[in-house]
């Protein structure tokens, strides 16, 4: 009998642990948790800039890029993320109206933007897409923008 109730106390402590983890990979809002505060985080850029870059139509509106970790020799490390902000005029300045992300693992970028619908973040694309584009950075370690 003992022994049954124990059994069921780890069950459930299993359980809460989680649903602990399932509620931190996110942020409030939709985006990753990896993401998580990086309006603090150092700018890459001296100024805000506009602009579509390239003459494509990735990235247009008002932006700011950030990066979670400094360059160290000519590459930045594994766990560097690097988050642009993309605002259009009429955005509360707390939600930007996309948000793109690079995040570095095993030696490699992984890319991912986002786009607010009404209060929450949604995928906008991803991966193959971008980094045909970010190839052209290649020299700086895919990373177009430099302080
Ligand atoms: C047509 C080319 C092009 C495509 C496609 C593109 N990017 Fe970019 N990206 C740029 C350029 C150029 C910059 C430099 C800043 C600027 O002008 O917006 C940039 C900047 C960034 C930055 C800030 C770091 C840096 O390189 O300066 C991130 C993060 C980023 N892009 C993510 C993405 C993601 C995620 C995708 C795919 C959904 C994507 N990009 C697709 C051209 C592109």
């Amino acid at each position: 009998m003992r022994r049954r109730i124990v059994v069921v106390v780890g069950v459930v402590a299993v359980a809460a642990s989680t649903v602990v983890v399932a509620v931190a990979s996110t942020t409030a809002a939709g985006l990753p948790a990896y993401t998580n505060g990086y309006q603090k985080w150092p700018k890459l850029n001296a100024k805000p800039t506009r602009g579509t870059p390239l003459g494509r139509s990735a990235h247009n509106g008002l932006k700011n890029v950030y990066a979670s970790k400094k360059k160290v020799g000519s590459k930045y490390p594994n766990g560097t993320v690097i988050v642009k902000s993309i605002a259009q005029t009429d955005d509360k300045p707390a939600r930007p109206s996309q948000v793109a992300v690079m995040r570095k693992t095993s030696g490699r970028w992984k890319y991912i933007e986002y786009q607010l619908s009404g209060s929450r973040y949604t995928v906008l694309a991803q991966g193959q897409l971008c980094q045909s584009c970010h190839m052209q950075a290649k020299a700086n370690d895919y990373v177009f923008t430099k302080r």
